[in-house]
């Protein structure tokens, strides 16, 4: 992305994208514009994973259905124009929210020329925009929200959040929620450009995983497919992600992403994105020691057994190393029959 090429190809997509939401729906799923979706179940913490990706607290969250109409996130990079500090962390979330002003502001295509520079307007508009089109009592709507985010701390992509898969209607849903959800997500994730972010609690069984059950019925070889963990903190003692990782379960072509977002504690005692990424620096730092202390052990450990082995082989070629190997077998064999006969070893006994 960036400038040139990349740059431009993406503004005109975000154009593209944006004139589809004007004209209705359906137009938008006819022409195949690049985004990166969220699969999974309800609560599996999709909407917290998007946040992360921003950087920044703006998207409702929580238990139950939170998320009821697509919204179609639009990050745009653009370089900071205060000369502070131009790193890609929101270290203090005071100093943050100053520059943020000037630096990160938010746009909602129902809202022309409304700069949002407060997140948590930007959370309460989407809310209220949800109810309004939707009503309170747990509704849906494929009928998409659209917001720009303009950011120094952004990677210029197109994000979608969507509602999350459930098995039984709740509130004022219809009978066919189940189905009118995948309807939904079908449109998005059927796109042969959508990349899908399959989210899966950690604490689940990966067998059981609504997301990516649904991402290999319209991405059968993987192409597009990338597995996130989450609530890899809520894990089981002795369970852990390993096995996940290492491609054993259900193997993922593009792999798996583990990561621990907020919690519900988290979220309704307003603990800032700031520091949960505090909070993630200072385990780093905790581990980081035994981490490397296991590794140097290791390193240890199979040094003596390669020295066990013997001398090193490998500058010579193939052919001579077997020669070697047959030479050094031969007279080591000869001193050990020079050394038996001796001993009055007969062959018989070998
Ligand atoms: P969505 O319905 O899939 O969009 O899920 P949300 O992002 O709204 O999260 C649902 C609930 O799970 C919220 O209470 C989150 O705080 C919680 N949650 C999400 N990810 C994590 C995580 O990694 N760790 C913990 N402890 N809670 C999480
Ligand atoms: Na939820
Ligand atoms: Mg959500």
């Amino acid at each position: 992305t960036g400038p040139g090429l990349g740059g431009e190809l993406v503004s005109i997509i975000n154009k593209l994208q944006d004139a589809f939401a004007l004209v209705g729906t359906n137009a938008a799923s006819q022409i195949d514009l690049p985004q990166i979706c969220v699969l999974g179940s309800q609560s599996s913490g999709k909407s917290s994973v998007l946040e992360n990706i921003v950087g920044r607290d703006f998207l409702p969250r929580g238990q139950g259905i939170v998320t009821r109409r697509p919204l179609v996130l639009q990050l745009i990079h653009r370089p900071s124009t205060t000369s502070s500090t131009g790193g890609t962390e929101h270290t203090d979330s005071e100093v943050d929210d100053k520059s943020a002003i000037q630096d990160e502001w938010g746009e909602f295509l129902h809202l022309p020329g409304r700069k949002f520079s407060d997140f948590g307007e930007i959370r309460n508009e989407i809310v209220r925009d949800t109810e309004a089109k939707t009503g309170c009592n747990a509704g849906i709507s494929p009928q998409p929200i659209n917001l720009r985010i303009y950011s120094p701390n952004v990677l210029t992509l197109t994000l979608v959040d969507l509602p999350g898969l459930t098995k039984f209607p709740v509130g004022d849903q219809p009978p066919d929620i189940e189905k009118q959800i995948r309807n939904m997500l079908m449109t998005y994730i059927s796109q042969p450009s959508c990349i899908i972010l399959a989210v899966t609690p950690a604490n689940q069984d990966l067998a059981n995983s609504e997301g990516l059950k649904m991402a290999r019925n319209v991405d059968p070889e993987g192409l597009r497919t990338i597995g996130v963990l989450t609530k890899v903190d809520l894990m089981d003692i002795g369970t852990d992600v390993l096995d996940i990782l290492r491609n054993r379960i259900i193997p993922l072509r593009l792999g798996y992403v583990p990561v621990v977002n907020r919690g519900q504690k988290d979220i309704d005692s307003s603990r800032a994105i700031s520091f949960a990424l505090q909070k993630e620096r200072d385990h780093i730092r905790n581990t980081l020691p035994s981490i490397k202390a296991s590794i140097s052990q290791r390193h240890q450990r199979l040094s003596v057994e390669l020295q066990a082995l013997g001398r090193p082989l490998a500058a010579t070629n193939s052919a001579n190393v077997l020669s070697t190997v047959i030479t050094d077998f031969a007279t080591e064999f000869r001193t050990v029959i020079n050394g038996t006969n001796t001993a009055a070893l007969s062959l018989d006994q070998l």
